[in-house]
């Protein structure tokens, strides 16, 4: 647990760092999509704060939506399957779309993204996650634009959630084991 908060074992990003990651990428995608107008999809719920501070830092033209996507964990990890649970309201046929998410573990999730915006015929499909946990990916997927790499810890805070709360704190700190175990 840290001196400060006994519901976490470390803190590894406070928010001014995560400002600085997001208006970093912010600039990179300025960059790319220069002469574009992107589609940022957010993935509900995690990814909210992150993608506020990624759309303040964007200057291009850009539009927002939203997805909400499911993970179903079966008796054994590799039987995840991912479900949709509240679809886009935009067209992305021949646009450039940028997956926005909080954190790729797996990388499950964002193989299924990939996947149905690519069917549904969008020109381009990056993502842009605040962060990796290079460690935890169970499939060969590559996140274009990444925050911060971290270990394969459970983390939570800035979107993140711990059984549904601490999604509102402003940081991102590794969960005490002592609290789940
Ligand atoms: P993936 O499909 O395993 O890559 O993970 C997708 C989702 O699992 C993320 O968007 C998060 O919502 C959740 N997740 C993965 N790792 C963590 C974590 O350490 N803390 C909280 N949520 C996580």
């Amino acid at each position: 647990m840290t001196d400060t908060d006994p519901r976490f074992s470390k803190i590894l990003h406070d928010h001014r760092e995560i400002k600085t990651a997001a208006k970093r990428i912010g600039a990179q995608i300025d960059r790319d999509y220069a002469g574009k107008t992107p589609i940022l999809v957010v993935v509900l719920k995690g990814a909210v704060m992150w993608a506020g501070d990624l759309f303040r830092n964007i200057s291009i033209d850009v539009e927002m939506d939203f997805i909400d996507i499911a993970s179903y964990h079966g008796g054994i990890a590799s039987s995840n399957e991912i479900t949709l649970r509240t679809d886009l309201t935009s067209d992305v046929k021949d646009r450039d779309v940028i997956i926005v998410e909080d954190i790729v573990d797996t990388g499950l999730s964002l193989r299924y993204l990939e996947s149905l915006l690519s069917r549904r015929g969008a020109r381009s499909v990056k993502t842009a996650t605040m962060l990796n946990k290079q460690k935890g990916h169970k499939v060969d997927i590559r996140a274009d634009y990444v925050g911060f790499e971290i270990d394969n810890e459970f983390v939570a805070g800035y979107g993140l959630d711990y059984q549904e709360i601490w999604r509102n704190l402003p940081f991102i700190g590794v969960v005490n084991p002592d609290i789940y175990s």
